[in-house]
This record gives C-alpha cells, structure tokens and sequence, in this order.
C-alpha cells in the first residue's frame, strides 16, 4: 500500500458533465517531493484541493495513509501562492494560532518560543513576530507562510505555486530554503508542488508528474533520483538536465497543440 493513493479520481465544478479531472490515477510513497507541472488552467490546483479534502471527487478515492480523505486536516499543511496570512493578525499571531490547532495542550508562550524558531529556521528574526502581514514583503510573507506550515509539522505538504508571484532572486532563495527544510528532517515529508515552471520543477522534484489540458490526467511522468538532482548553478550545462527539460516542454506543448 502507497502512503497516498489517488485511485480513478475525476472531479467537476458543475453538475453538468464538464470534468476538469479525468479517471486520475497515482500512488505517491512517503518522504518524496512530487511537482505537478502543467500548463494554467489545467486543473493542478483542483488536484491539491482533492488532496486537501477543500473539494471531493465526483468519482475516485483518495487515501493517505490508509485513511480516505473526507475534508482538511491537520495531517496535510497547504501553502498557497497569496501566502494565506489573516492580515488583521501579526505574523507571530498568525503561526502561534496554526500551533495552536496543533498543539493544543502547550501554553502560549511555548507557542511562541516555537514560532520565533520557526522564524528563524526560515531566515527571519524575531522582531517579525509583531509585524502585520502589509509591512512584510512577498518574499517575508511566503517565508511566514513556510515557517506556520513546517511548525505544524504535517508528514504531507500542499504547495500551489507558492513561489509563483516572487521575484527571480527571492524565489531562487526561497526554492533553497524549501529544499533545505525538506531534506535535514529524518522523517521526509512527503511533497506535492504544483508549478507551471518546468526548471522549478527539475530542481525541487524527485519525481515530476505533468497534467494535461481538461479533462486532465497525468500525461508524462519521470523520476529524478536524489543522487541526481540538479545543483542550481550548473543545471543548464547538464545534458541529462537539458534532455530532460526538453521532453517536459514537449509534452506539455504536444498536449496543448492537440487542442488548440
Ligand atoms: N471554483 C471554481 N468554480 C468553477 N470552475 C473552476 C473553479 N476553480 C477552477 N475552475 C476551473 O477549473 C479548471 C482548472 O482550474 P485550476 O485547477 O485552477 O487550474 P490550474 O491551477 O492548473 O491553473 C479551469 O478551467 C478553471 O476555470
Ligand atoms: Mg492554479
């Protein structure tokens, strides 16, 4: 049994037969780090919704971990594009508030002993704590983001496009960052990252799935083991890495002509 199984899911948004997910099948294993890449509009964002359990499939289940998913939880952290800060809340209060769904026993201040951790596990320092989400920039509020969802702790993570509205530089760090929390845990979280960015999706995935256009299935899948991840600096001299982005590029494209 796979730690998530994704067995014959197809979803609508409307009652009439119009599916945006079609008969989507995939056994994720615990601890890898899946990119979901796929031109927009696709349907990667319905996909992580189902894995939340924000929305339910028409059709299909969806187990984690031998559980059937059913609605969201504590088990599964999301981290979305638009960084998902209350903005009536400073950004200490925003992580303490997600530990405390978590952590329900602990007082206040080991909440916030956590959060100021948390913040400084993500490159942030402690005076962030009492600042509100409109003095931060993007790229702080996304590392806030990243720092409430590592502090749950959940064994799965949900990212849709979380560097996607980021600045070159800011996201290059901020993929750096992702990878760094992700690997020094003993237990791997276990990832799925939805990107429209093929080179993202080479850097951070162990394992890249591409969505076709809707109705979608996974149309093209590869692994990229450990030992072979692309280092940042040299990944466009690698051959093995420009092949590899190639074939991503024309399977979305083949896709997308087919349907024009
Ligand atoms: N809440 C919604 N209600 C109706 N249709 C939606 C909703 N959200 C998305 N869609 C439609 O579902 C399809 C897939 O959208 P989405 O999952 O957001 O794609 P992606 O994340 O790949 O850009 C699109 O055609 C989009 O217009
Ligand atoms: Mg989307």
């Amino acid at each position: 049994m796979s730690y998530i199984e994704v067995k014959d899911v197809s979803f609508s948004y409307t009652d009439d037969e119009r599916l945006v997910l079609k008969d989507i099948s995939l056994n994720v294993e615990k601890g890898e780090f899946v990119c979901l890449l796929g031109q927009s509009g696709c349907g990667k964002s319905t996909f992580l919704r189902l894995l939340a359990g924000l929305e339910w499939p028409a059709k299909g289940v969806i187990n984690v971990d031998g559980k059937l998913i059913t609605k969201a939880g504590l088990d599964r952290g999301v981290v979305f594009q638009d960084y998902g800060l209350f903005p009536w809340m400073t950004a200490g209060e925003n992580i303490v508030l997600a530990l405390t769904q978590k952590f329900p026993n602990k007082d206040k201040r080991q909440l916030k002993e956590t959060a100021v951790k948390m913040l400084q596990a993500v490159g942030l320092d402690e005076s962030i704590m009492k600042k509100y989400p409109k003095a931060l920039s993007g790229g702080m509020k996304q590392r806030c983001a990243i720092a409430r969802a590592f502090g749950i702790d959940p064994p799965v993570l949900l990212m849709d496009e979380p560097f996607g509205a980021l600045d070159a530089v800011t996201r290059a760090k901020l993929q750096d960052l992702l990878l760094n929390l992700w690997s020094r845990d003993k237990e791997k979280k276990t990832v799925f990252f939805v990107t429209h960015d093929v080179d993202e999706a080479i850097l951070l995935a162990n394992r890249i799935c591409v969505l076709g256009q809707s109705p979608s299935n996974i149309i093209y899948e590869c692994r990229i083991p450990e030992e072979q991840r692309p280092a940042r600096d040299t990944q466009f001299e690698d051959v093995n890495v420009l092949k590899l982005r190639n074939e991503l590029i024309r399977n979305i494209n083949r896709d997308v002509k087919s349907r024009i």
